[in-house]
């Protein structure tokens, strides 16, 4: 059986699933349960100056029966006192030494930081997690999201919690920023242990067109919220790549956003996460995921003749270039199985007025008289987008690559071989963007 164990930051888990900071944390009781029932490590909900709440805070966009497929919370950090959290977190600490206990915090001052740092240390807490990212309420009082947008801000905090603390410091992400690499960068000048990202999407996540007010309804009002769950997964797949992949940065990312079984972990793992942590699918699902998680990541890991988690860290980043490193040599067409076609007529529409006019309505017809498409090979830019509407599946994208060789835009226009004939009179007759 393979090895889950992990080592994050110096921090030790029994394996690479954490709960992420949020309602699945916000006592020690849940976590205790979550623990008994497998999970490896959790970050406490936000600790710092209690808060008041508003009392309606969640909304969420669904899918047929799927009914949360993106998540939209307004609600802050804890609303309980101090004391109990910490009393609470010592006693999970005590009672689950093998568990990785992570304490999520925020505060207003030096002073603040300070004193909120000392408190956690006393419970024998594993870590500490600056939450720089809570992209709403909070971050209108200057906190959260509001210091991960200044990179200047989130260094010298950082750097702070540093001074203050023995203990393995974790900068927690916002996502909602033009490149995630700033806050990378400055998480290392403030010389933190590791990262966690991404934290929610600043969003609005709809409106009562009966009475105008966006959700979640408050009676005459609403605000933006934070947005999460399965929908946010490939923009925090995005984020930590991009800082896994950037040469200067160094540290260990602990990767969150969208996670709901192992085979998302496992991808958030392979572009370089030594962790996972899971906020919304247990809020939908329960603490009882992680059974299925365990094992199919172990299984996973045998199969693929893997030891440990950590032969599956980073192995899908050499696999992720930028663009002009693509290989423009490569060549995909549609082929549709027309023994499985129903004639439904969605990959037509689609290509015919949203891709490139390369099916027809051929005179063959499937057992109730539908028309069967057909490929126009010469036609077809292998865009994928008639595979991706299908209802049965069946049409597939087959390699008619002409040559073996591998060539990218960037060898193209190196060797002069792409000419501008119809572009731009400004621009220059070979095109190269290096
Ligand atoms: C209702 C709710 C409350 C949250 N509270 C916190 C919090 O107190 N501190 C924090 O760092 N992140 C908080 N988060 C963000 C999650 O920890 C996580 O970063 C985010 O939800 C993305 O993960 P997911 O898609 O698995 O939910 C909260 C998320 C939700 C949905
Ligand atoms: S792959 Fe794109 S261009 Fe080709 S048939 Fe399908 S939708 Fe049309
Ligand atoms: S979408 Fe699929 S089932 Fe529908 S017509 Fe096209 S190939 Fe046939």
């Amino acid at each position: 059986m393979a090895d889950l164990s992990i080592d994050f930051c110096s921090i030790q888990s029994p394996n690479p699933f954490w709960l992420a900071s949020g309602p699945p944390t916000n006592t020690g009781d849940q976590i205790k349960r979550a623990f008994d029932r497998g999970w490896g490590g959790a970050v406490w909900k936000t600790l710092g100056n209690p808060v008041k709440n508003v009392n309606s805070r969640y909304a969420a966009m669904s899918k047929g029966r799927n009914k949360i497929i993106g998540l939209n919370n307004i609600e802050l950090i804890t609303d309980r006192g101090l004391s109990i959290n910490l009393q609470e977190m010592g006693e999970v600490k005590k009672a689950y030494p093998e568990n990785a206990v992570v304490a999520s915090i925020m505060a207003d001052s030096f002073a603040e930081w300070q004193e909120l740092i000392a408190r956690v240390e006393q419970t024998g807490a594993d870590g500490i997690e600056l939450n720089f990212s809570c992209p709403h309420g909070m971050c209108e009082r200057g906190l959260g999201s509001a210091i991960g947008q200044e990179p200047a801000v989130a260094e010298k905090i950082t750097r702070w919690a540093r001074e203050c603390s023995s203990l393995p410091i974790i900068v927690k992400l916002t996502p909602n920023v033009a490149d995630i690499n700033e806050q990378g960068m400055a998480a290392v000048a403030g010389d933190a242990h590791g990262v966690a990202l991404i934290n929610t999407i600043k969003s609005i996540i709809g409106v009562d067109l009966d009475d105008f007010i966006p959700y979640p309804k408050l009676r005459n009002g609403s605000t933006n919220g934070g947005y999460c769950g399965p929908a946010v997964k490939p923009i925090a797949l995005h984020m930590v790549a991009s800082l896994n992949r950037n040469p200067d940065f160094s540290l260990p990312v602990s990767g969150i956003g969208g996670i709901t079984n192992w085979q998302d972990a496992a991808e958030f793992l392979a572009l370089g996460c030594s962790t996972v942590q899971v906020c919304t699918a247990v809020m939908h699902h329960g603490f009882g995921i992680i059974d299925e998680m365990i094992k199919g990541l172990s299984v996973y890991l045998s199969e693929m003749n893997m030891e440990s988690v950590a032969e599956l860290r980073g192995r899908a980043l050499p696999h992720y270039k930028d663009w002009a490193e693509l290989d423009m040599n490569y060549k995909v067409v549609a082929t549709i199985d027309e023994d499985k076609c129903i004639g439904c007529g969605k990959c037509y529409t689609a290509c015919q007025d949203g891709a490139y006019q390369a099916l027809a309505l051929s005179r063959k017809t499937t057992k109730e008289g539908k028309p069967i498409p057909t490929v126009l090979g010469d036609r077809c830019t292998g865009c994928n987008l008639c595979s991706l509407v299908c209802p049965v599946e069946c049409i597939a994208m087959v390699d008619v690559s002409e040559s073996d060789e591998i060539e990218s835009w960037n060898e193209i226009v190196a060797r002069g071989k792409f000419v501008v004939k119809d572009g731009l009179s400004s621009t220059e007759s070979t095109k190269s963007i290096a």
